[in-house]
């Protein structure tokens, strides 16, 4: 018999905001509750626009952490997950298998670059790097010649479970975190023609001086996204993962951020020679089309053929309770044809042409640095006296454009669009007036800085 409880349950007291109710209830992700502001409240969205209880309209124009592809409650996609929502929600996948599962498989590998083989399921962009991450060392292993190093480049970001803050340990984000991460080898980015050759000698020069002893080079290709959105040339990736495979490494490109037509092709490995081709793919973020929390890690035949055995130790013994959710394979079935359509591309084209146009701009302003662009993404940094990347910069920016009913995350002083396919060229034009707006008020506010004391800045990332 069940006994009742020693002292009387108490009810929780009622409460009547959801402001209040979340402070009560609510951890939330890369924030610190006790400065932060009050989280706005949202409650619909449509296309590349959210709303608030009281039908304010804001413009996405982060892609809700970029993963949102086709704009928001896509009705092809919503549609997808809930005809298979009535058909058959979720069921593990080991030792069973089901169609939405086999029939995403089938497409990813038909349109990721030629050498992938097959795909693993995992559940978000951090699970997808660990799964690449213990696929590199396990295939050394069960090749019976271990291979422990890892490299990777200076302030690259892979995620938040501890395979990836390791690779993404220069990234600045895990210093409570060091003690327990292993140890990972870093080469700079080599983030222009000039500073390449200096990144490619401390590749060659770590490889020099351990001949066997890496296991992998893993990277964001051409954008390393949270480190503010770092543009490199599809030529330097190329020779990064060359000089790497000469060396018998795999090559793991981290597509979390640039997969599913971020930079202007589906996979950003199109764009690099056929020597910078990876051994594996990590992909999450658009891959439901901002729909569902799921990731896969595609790997070529021969990383797959390295767990073939009789032998179950060599198998790849990881998996998650959600791998291949049924409900995500839908979406990302319902995303990726929505890609055949013609329009996403001329959309995604013009979103391009709209940050191109706005370039010559931007260059010029007094208040701004280094503008860029790749494919649908634009970043430029807010010039400041206080340029650290925990400065209250990023927060000042973030509610600047939310007066206007922009939706924006800076990464420090680095502001960057990286909105739905589905945007309009006159949305985003309205955007880029707002910008030349905000800027009028950051120039005041920087003569007037130094005397203020500084907020606290309550949110990375
Ligand atoms: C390049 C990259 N890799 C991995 C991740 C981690 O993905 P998730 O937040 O889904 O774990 C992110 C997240 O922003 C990312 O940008």
């Amino acid at each position: 018999m069940p006994q009742p409880p020693q002292t009387p349950q108490t009810l929780p007291t009622p409460t009547n905001t959801l402001h209040q109710d979340d402070a009560d209830y609510c951890w939330h992700p890369f924030t610190q509750a006790k400065t932060a502001k009050q989280a706005l409240a949202l409650v619909r969205g449509e296309n590349e626009f959210l709303y608030d209880q009281n039908g304010n309209k804001y413009f996405d124009a982060v892609s809700s952490w970029w993963v949102n592809i086709h704009g928001h409650c896509n009705p092809h996609i919503a549609g997808a997950i809930a005809h298979q929502a009535h058909t058959m929600e979720h069921v593990m996948f080991a030792g069973i298998t089901h169609p939405p599962a086999v029939e995403l498989a089938k497409r990813l590998i038909a349109k990721a670059p030629k050498s992938m083989g097959k795909v693993f399921y995992s559940d978000n962009g951090s699970t997808a790097i660990e799964v690449a991450l213990k696929m590199a060392f396990q295939y050394w292993n069960n090749k019976a010649e271990p291979r422990k190093g890892l490299i990777a480049l200076r302030g690259g970001y892979h995620g938040d479970t501890f395979g990836a803050m390791s690779a993404g340990r220069s990234s600045g984000f895990y210093d409570p975190f060091t003690p327990w991460l292993f140890d990972v080898d870093f080469i700079d980015t080599g983030v222009c023609a000039c500073t390449e050759d200096a990144a490619l000698a401390q590749l060659q020069n770590l490889l020099d001086k351990a001949p066997g002893h890496y296991a992998a080079v893993i990277l964001e290709p051409l954008v390393q996204g949270a480190s503010g959105m770092i543009m490199m040339r599809p030529d330097h990736v190329s020779k990064i993962a060359s000089t790497c495979r000469q060396a018998g490494m795999l090559v793991i490109y981290d597509e979390v951020m640039t997969g599913f037509g971020r930079t202007g092709t589906l996979f950003a490995s199109e764009q690099l020679t056929e020597a910078g081709q990876p051994d594996m793919i990590c992909i999450s973020k658009g891959l439901t089309g901002g729909f569902m929390p799921m990731a896969a890690t595609l790997a070529t035949d021969a990383i797959y053929n390295a767990f073939w055995s009789d032998d179950v130790n060599k198998a790849l013994l990881h998996g998650h309770s959600y791998t291949a959710n049924p409900l995500g394979c839908a979406a990302a079935l319902a995303s990726l044809e929505l890609f055949d359509d013609p329009r996403t591309w001329q959309q995604i084209q013009m979103l391009e042409d709209t940050h191109r146009k706005w370039l010559p701009t931007l260059a010029c302003h007094p208040c701004l640095n280094n503008p860029r662009v790749q494919g649908t993404i634009a970043a430029f940094e807010f010039k400041s006296q206080n340029a650290a990347y925990g400065s209250s910069n990023s927060q000042w920016i973030r509610e600047a454009f939310l007066e206007h009913g922009i939706l924006v995350r800076p990464l420090g002083n680095t502001m960057y669009w990286i909105p739905p396919y589905c945007t309009s060229e006159n949305t985003l034009n309205w955007a880029y007036e707002v910008l030349l707006k905000v800027l009028e008020d950051w120039k005041s506010k920087e003569n007037s800085n130094n005397s203020e004391a500084k907020p606290i800045n309550t949110e990375l990332f």
